[in-house]
């Protein structure tokens, strides 16, 4: 069995963080949440790995290289163009030969792995087995209609009025059946070749389709609460360790993480929080649910509930809270304008200024 994993796409939903970098490198918990992805397919025992990149292909590979330090092997496929993702499948084509595949989508994160989706599809070997998730608004999702029985009987990309709440996990199981489908799929309304429209094409062919519906799923939606809450769900799950420099002035407590050539003083941090390799952390509180990656500088501030990203510096500011702060941004105080008082007072006034 294969895995195709695809890392294109240009991450509008999650701007201004992915101007500037892919958006399936965004960091949950100090690490890309495509690491995530690559960890639970290696993890469900694939290691022939396609990786479809475009516009940031660079950045992916620079980040993934060649997969040796995931156990896996890669194999990087361009998509000249965001077509979708059953063209995706289509330009997959000779990598995927006859093979079965998992098809993963590089921003979805999905809390558990993949190896229950895995070993029911090898057990039952249907023609494709989606994964699908309750939701609040399935409207920026495939969503899934079934039977009474339980049994898929129509998918719908992007509806206006959606015809259940479950939606559409982007991790989708394949025997080679899939190649007919997108080979006789036309452009959706967004000019993308829609792997929804796929799979229904295997339904409406007679081909068998299973789902299996899971909870803790998590996808950019924009959202910061969101992200904000799966960095607060792994956060919980890390093994505390200290590998940088805690000076003998500060307090740690619960899960607290300092990676290699952190440096920490003067400062109190309340896990679970993980402080990146090479950040500094000075006369500071850093408090629950925290994770900030390499090379920041955090001095004489407060923060918690927040993801700091790399490179960004926060000086001399009071508390900041449930906050997403991009590569390399300062954060410093307002300079303070000097403020005056413009008075005519009368005669023995008394008058009382607060400071
Ligand atoms: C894609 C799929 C959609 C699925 C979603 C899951 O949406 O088209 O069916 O529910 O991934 O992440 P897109 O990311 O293109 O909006």
């Amino acid at each position: 069995m294969k895995a195709l994993v695809l890392a294109g796409g240009a991450g509008t939903r999650l701007r201004p963080l992915t101007h500037t970098s892919a958006k399936q490198l965004v960091p949950v918990a100090n690490k890309p949440v495509l690491f995530y992805g690559l960890e639970a397919i290696k993890d469900a025992g694939i290691t022939d790995v396609g990786l479809i990149v475009g516009d940031t292909a660079a950045e992916i590979q620079t980040a993934v290289g060649d997969g040796s330090a995931f156990g896996i092997h890669t194999t990087y496929i361009r998509q000249d163009a965001p077509l979708g993702l059953a063209h995706a499948v289509l330009v997959a084509r000779d990598f995927l030969g006859d093979d079965d595949f998992v098809m993963y989508l590089g921003d979805n994160f999905i809390v558990g792995g993949i190896n229950d989706l895995v070993e029911e599809f090898s057990a039952h070997r249907p023609h494709a087995q989606i994964m699908l998730t309750e939701v609040s608004d399935a409207r920026s999702f495939g969503v899934a209609e079934l039977d009474a029985a339980g049994q898929v009987i129509g998918l719908e990309e992007k509806p206006k009025q959606p015809k259940s709440n479950l939606a559409l996990v982007g991790v989708y199981m394949f025997t080679p059946a899939i190649h007919e489908a997108v080979r006789n799929l036309k452009p959706s309304w967004r000019g993308e070749l829609e792997i929804t429209e796929a799979i229904q094409w295997l339904i409406d062919n007679g081909k068998q389709v299973r789902s299996t519906t899971i909870t803790g799923y998590w996808k950019d939606t924009g959202n910061v609460s969101d992200m904000l809450e799966v960095n607060r769900l792994v956060l919980e799950t890390v093994e505390p360790h200290v590998l940088g420099t805690v000076e003998a002035d500060c307090e740690l407590i619960g899960r607290v993480v300092v990676e290699a050539g952190a440096q920490v003083s003067g400062s109190r941090i309340v896990g679970p929080a993980i402080i990146g390799a090479g950040t500094k952390v000075i006369s500071s509180y850093i408090g629950p649910f925290t994770a900030i990656a390499q090379e920041c500088m955090v001095d004489d501030s407060e923060i918690e509930y927040s993801i700091v990203l790399r490179g960004a510096s926060i000086r001399g500011v009071g508390r900041i809270e449930a906050s997403i702060i991009g590569h390399y941004a300062e954060v410093t105080p307002a300079p303070r304008v000097p403020r005056a008082y413009r008075l005519v007072l009368g005669d023995h006034s008394k008058v009382q200024i607060s400071s």
